[in-house]
C-alpha cells in the first residue's frame, strides 16, 4: 500500500479515535496520579481482533481491517477438495515422529513436556539406544518411546558421509510402520522442536490430505539455505508429510538413502526423496527452525500473519522471556497458547495519535510502544536484536528484512491473561528493560516511561481470515 493511501486512512482514523483517546487520556492521567503512590500504571489498549464482534464501535470497525489484515490461513473448508465428505481434520489425524538420543533426552524433555498432551497427541519418540534404569519406568506423560532400528549396515554399505543422518531419515519409515489408523499427516521433528499442535491441526486442515504434500519452512539464515537447500523444510521446525506421500516414500526409503550418500543433512536427504515424486516444498511461515542466536525477541515481536506452528533451537538463544530461564519461558508462552493459540504471536499495529505513539502487539508475547508514528510497513519488520546462525555471516544475513535495534521501543512482555466476564480475552503485559541498543533511542515529546502495564482485549473466538466483505 502506498504511504499516501495509508496517510489518508490514518487521517480518517484520527477522527474516529478522538472519543476513545479522550477516555484513554483521562485513564492515563488517572493512572499517573496513582503511580506516585503505587507505581503501577496502566494503559488500556483496546484491541478487537475479530470481525465477528459487530457490536464494536465505529472506531473499531474502521480500525479493524487494518488491525487484522488477511492472512494465508483460512479455516477448514470442506468443499475445497474432492473427498469433501471427509470429516474436518482434528488432532487424532496427526502422528508425530520425534527423533532424540539418550544423551539429549534428559536435558530436552521439558521442551516436549511443554506441548505433548498425553493420550491426546499421537506419536513416538525415537531413541538411539536402549534406556538405562535411570529413565524407567517411562512416564505416561511423555510420548511413547521406540529404539531406532539399527541402521549401521545401511550406513556402512552406502558409505554415507554423515552416518548419523541415516537414522533420522529412517525414522519416517519407523513412524509409518507403527500402523496407526486414520492418519492424515505425519509431522516429523526433534526433541527440541516445540510444537503448537492446535495450530498445526488448523493449518493442515486446509490442505487435501489425500494428495502428496511436503510442508515445512526455510531457515531464517540465508547461509543455512544456501549451504543445505532453498527447497527443503528444515527439520527442527518440523515437516509435515501427507499420508499418501509418506506411504509412497517408505516403499523405498532405504533405496533413497542409498542414492544420496554424499548429502550431509537429513533434511536435505528427505527433500531429495520427496523430489523423486515431483513434490515441491509447501512453505508455512509459522514453522520456525530458529537458526538464530542471541535475543530473538525482535523476531518473535514481528511474526508474519500466519499461525505459529513451531519454535526450535531454544537452547541456542536467550530465554525468550528475559525474566525467566529457557524452560520457564517455554511454559510461559504455552500459558498464552492455552488461552488462544490462534492469535499467538500475531502482530497488531495501532496508533494513539494525540501522543504520537505507535503500538506493536505480538499477542501473548510482547507489546512495543514507540514515541513516534511509524508506518506499518516499517513496524512489521523485526528489530534486529538477534544474530544469524553463522555469527560472522555477511549480509544478506536473513531471509527477511530487519530494522536496526536502534529504534528501541518501550518493551512489555506477556504476564498473564484470561477470559473477561464479557466473553473477551484480556492479556496483560508488563514492562521490561528495552533490549540492549546503541544510545540512539528515538524519543518523542510524550514519554511512555511511566507506563508499567498494558492490557490487550481480544475476542474469545478463534482468529480467522478476514474476508474482503468483512473488511469493508
Ligand atoms: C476426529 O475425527 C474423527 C473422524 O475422522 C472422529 O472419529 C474422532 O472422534 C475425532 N477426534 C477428536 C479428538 O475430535
Ligand atoms: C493414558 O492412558 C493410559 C491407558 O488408558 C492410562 O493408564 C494413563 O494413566 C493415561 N495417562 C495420562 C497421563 O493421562
Ligand atoms: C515536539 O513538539 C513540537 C511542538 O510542540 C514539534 O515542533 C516537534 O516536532 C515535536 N517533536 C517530535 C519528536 O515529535
Ligand atoms: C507529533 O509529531 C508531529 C510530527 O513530528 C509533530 O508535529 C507534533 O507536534 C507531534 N505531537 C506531539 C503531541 O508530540
Ligand atoms: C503530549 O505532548 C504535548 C506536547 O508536548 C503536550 O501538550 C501534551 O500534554 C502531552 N500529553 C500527555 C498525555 O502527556
Amino acid at each position: 500500500m502506498s504511504s499516501l493511501a495509508s496517510m489518508i486512512k490514518l487521517s480518517a482514523l484520527k477522527q474516529k479515535t478522538r472519543v476513545l483517546s479522550d477516555s484513554i487520556v483521562s485513564n492515563i492521567n488517572l493512572c499517573r496520579t496513582l503511580a506516585i503512590s503505587v507505581l503501577v500504571l496502566c494503559l488500556v489498549c483496546l484491541i478487537f481482533l475479530d470481525s465477528s464482534n459487530r457490536s464494536s464501535s465505529k472506531f473499531f470497525s474502521y480500525l479493524h481491517p487494518r488491525l487484522a489484515p488477511s492472512n494465508p490461513y483460512s479455516s477448514p473448508n470442506p468443499n475445497r477438495y474432492p473427498g469433501s465428505s471427509d470429516s474436518p481434520t482434528n488432532i487424532s489425524h496427526l502422528v508425530f515422529g520425534l527423533v532424540t538420543a539418550v544423551v539429549t533426552w534428559k536435558p530436552r524433555k521439558p521442551y516436549i513436556d511443554a506441548w505433548w498432551q498425553p493420550n491426546v497427541t499421537r506419536g513416538y519418540l525415537f531413541l538411539d539406544k536402549p534406556l538405562s534404569e535411570e529413565f524407567l519406568p517411562w512416564p505416561s506423560t511423555s510420548p511413547p518411546y521406540r529404539i531406532s532400528d539399527d541402521t549401521s549396515k545401511l550406513e556402512r554399505e552406502s558409505r554415507h558421509v554423515a552416518p548419523i543422518m541415516v537414522r533420522m531419515v529412517h525414522s519416517i519409515l519407523e513412524t509409518f510402520r507403527e500402523g496407526d489408523q486414520g492418519v492424515r499427516w505425519y509431522v516429523m521433528g526433534f526433541d527440541d522442536s516445540v510444537f503448537f499442535v492446535e495450530n498445526w491441526v488448523d493449518v493442515l486442515a486446509k490442505y487435501d490430505h489425500t494428495k502428496y504434500y511436503y510442508i515445512g519452512d526455510y531457515s531464517e539464515s540465508v547461509l543455512s539455505n544456501l549451504f543445505f537447500s532453498f527447497d527443503q523444510g528444515f527439520g527442527g521446525g518440523g515437516i509435515a508429510l501427507s499420508y499418501p506421500l509418506a506411504a509412497a516414500m517408505v516403499k523405498d526409503l532405504k533405496g533413497c538413502i542409498r542414492r544420496y550418500p554424499f548429502v550431509r543433512s537429513a533434511d536435505t536427504i528427505i527433500q531429495f526423496c520427496v523430489d523423486e515424486f515431483g513434490v515441491p516444498l509447501t512453505v508455512e511461515k509459522g514453522i520456525h527452525q530458529i537458526d538464530l542466536v542471541g535475543d530473538i525477541s525482535g523476531y518473535l515481536s514481528a511474526h508474519p500473519q500466519s499461525p505459529l506452528l513451531s519454535l526450535h533451537h531454544l537452547d541456542f538463544v536467550h530465554p525468550i522471556f528475559p525474566s525467566m530461564d529457557r524452560f520457564q519461558s517455554t511454559n510461559h508462552l504455552m500459558e498464552a497458547a492455552k488461552i488462544d493459540q490462534s492469535r499467538l504471536l500475531q502482530q497488531t499495529i495501532c496508533y494513539l495519535r494525540p501522543q504520537n505513539w505507535s503500538f506493536s502487539v505480538s499477542w501473548g508475547y510482547s507489546v512495543h510502544i514507540y514515541e513516534q508514528i511509524h508506518p506499518r510497513s516499517m513496524l512489521k519488520r523485526p528489530l534486529e536484536t538477534f544474530k544469524p546462525w553463522g555469527k560472522n555471516a555477511k549480509p544478506p544475513k536473513f531471509m527477511f528484512n530487519t530494522r536496526w535495534p536502534c529504534e528501541t521501543p518501550s518493551v512489555f512482555f506477556f504476564e498473564s491473561g484470561g477470559k473477561t466476564s464479557g466473553n473477551q480475552i484480556v492479556t496483560n503485559y508488563v514492562r521490561s528493560a528495552s533490549p540492549a541498543h546503541p544510545p540512539c533511542q528515538w524519543k518523542g515529546n510524550n514519554s511512555t516511561d511511566y507506563i508499567k502495564k498494558i492490557q490487550v482485549f481480544s475476542s474469545a473466538t478463534k482468529r480467522k481470515e478476514v474476508s474482503v466483505k468483512q473488511s469493508r
